[in-house]
């Protein structure tokens, strides 16, 4: 691989036995790939934070990073296992909790920021158009690519990491122009009322394209809450790292002008597919005991529309909308934590239904209106799950 002077100089440990160790492992993934080159980056965003998925293991491998080196640029923490502040609250145990807060330690020790989210590009961490940038959680991937137009592989957080750290990422895959072009086209005849039927249509066609990258012809625009949705549902049930939408996303024109656009395949997506997968996506139809929202976490638009429903309701079964400290806070300035409080509900900052322990906690069957969410809980959380519309859901437990 071609490495630049400074590049080569990192490599062999002039600035350090910590970034010579990220720049060994980074060359060696590149040259799995193919990659000619390393490319600047401007952002990056770690997954494997929460003390569930990663264990002892990922505590000590950031530990020791943190005795020997320091991120470079923009770097945001994916949801950890618990909210920081109000773990106690929500049940959750101390054990559980000490540990998480030892790796939210670790990462601040390299100057990781320990906001912890998976929609960074709401706070703050939002890069622009071409960017090259190295985020690793699945759903900020396909956004990122596909809503904002910046280019990252789907890394693993070791990944995405390391490239923080030394401010280089290879060159392969969606860093390269040529492979950003779609890969088949989805006719999308039915009009979408709903994130429940922009999820279904998002995991349908995740299984079809798997890692490819789908073209979707949409009747209307979906706006960016439901973008985030579409993307994280196909980034779960295939391994999507963008999608286009023609008229919308902005590399959509560079798809479709593209030589190869007129021999792709199209399939048609009808009404009875979207119905027919979203009653799929439920794996009972008994009344959830807790309804969790935020999956991606929730932007300050959907926290708005969860107070106009609950306010002045009495909610007789748990409420949680997962998002970050920072969209919390926003949700506090505008009075929609105290409406949603008042109804009986909580925001749970810093996790979220899927990376926290929540089959610990007295649960058997959770709402969401997320398809990644539907699709994930049932396995990594073994609790059934009803998958509808945020409407729907707070009917079911509102008095
Ligand atoms: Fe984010 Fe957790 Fe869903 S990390 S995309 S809220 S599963």
């Amino acid at each position: 691989m071609e490495l630049t002077k400074y590049e080569e100089n990192m490599y062999n440990g002039e600035y350090g036995e910590g970034k010579a160790e990220c720049m060994e492992i980074l060359v060696s993934l590149g040259k799995i790939y193919d990659a000619e080159k390393m490319i600047p980056i401007t952002s990056a965003q770690v997954s494997g934070v929460s003390y569930k998925t990663i264990g002892d293991a990922g505590l000590d491998f950031v530990v020791d990073l943190g005795k020997k080196a320091d991120v470079t640029l923009e770097t945001m923490l994916n949801p950890a296992g618990v909210d920081i502040e109000n773990w106690e609250e929500l049940g959750f145990s101390e054990e559980f909790t000490k540990k998480q807060i030892d790796i939210i330690k670790g990462y601040e020790s390299i100057g990781v920021m320990s906001t912890c989210t998976c929609t960074p590009y709401l706070i703050g961490n939002t890069p622009m158009l071409n960017d090259h940038v190295s985020w690793s959680e699945s759903s900020a991937v396909c956004y990122v690519n596909s809503v904002i137009g910046a280019r990252t592989n789907r890394e693993g957080g070791p990944s995405a990491l390391l490239a923080a750290i030394v401010g280089r990422t290879p060159y392969y895959g969606n860093h390269i122009l040529e492979n950003r072009v779609a890969d088949m086209i989805f006719d999308v005849s039915y009009d979408f009322n709903n994130e429940a039927e922009i999820g279904a249509l998002g995991y349908y066609v995740g299984q079809i394209v798997n890692d490819k990258k789908p073209y979707f012809k949409l009747t209307s625009n979906p706006g960016r809450n439901n973008l985030k949705l579409l993307g994280a549902a196909l980034a779960s049930s295939g391994a999507v790292s963008q999608y286009h939408v023609e008229g919308i996303t902005p590399e959509a024109e560079f798809a479709r002008n593209h030589d190869s656009f007129d021999e792709l395949e199209t399939i048609n997506i009808d009404e009875t597919i979207i119905k027919d997968t979203i009653s799929k996506l439920s794996t009972t139809d008994k009344i959830p005991d807790l309804v969790c929202l935020g999956c991606p976490h929730a932007s300050i638009t959907e926290i708005q529309k969860v107070a106009q429903l609950v306010k002045g309701k009495k909610l007789v079964k748990d409420l949680w909308i997962c998002t970050s400290k920072a969209i919390k806070a926003i949700s506090q300035q505008c009075g929609y934590l105290d409406i949603i409080e008042q109804a009986g509900g909580k925001i749970v900052s810093d996790t979220c239904m899927v990376v926290a322990p929540i089959e610990e906690l007295d649960y058997e069957v959770i709402g969401v209106n997320s398809a990644k969410a539907a699709n994930y809980v049932p396995n990594m959380c073994k609790l059934d799950v009803v998958y509808d519309t945020v409407e729907n859901l707070i009917d079911m437990i509102s008095e």
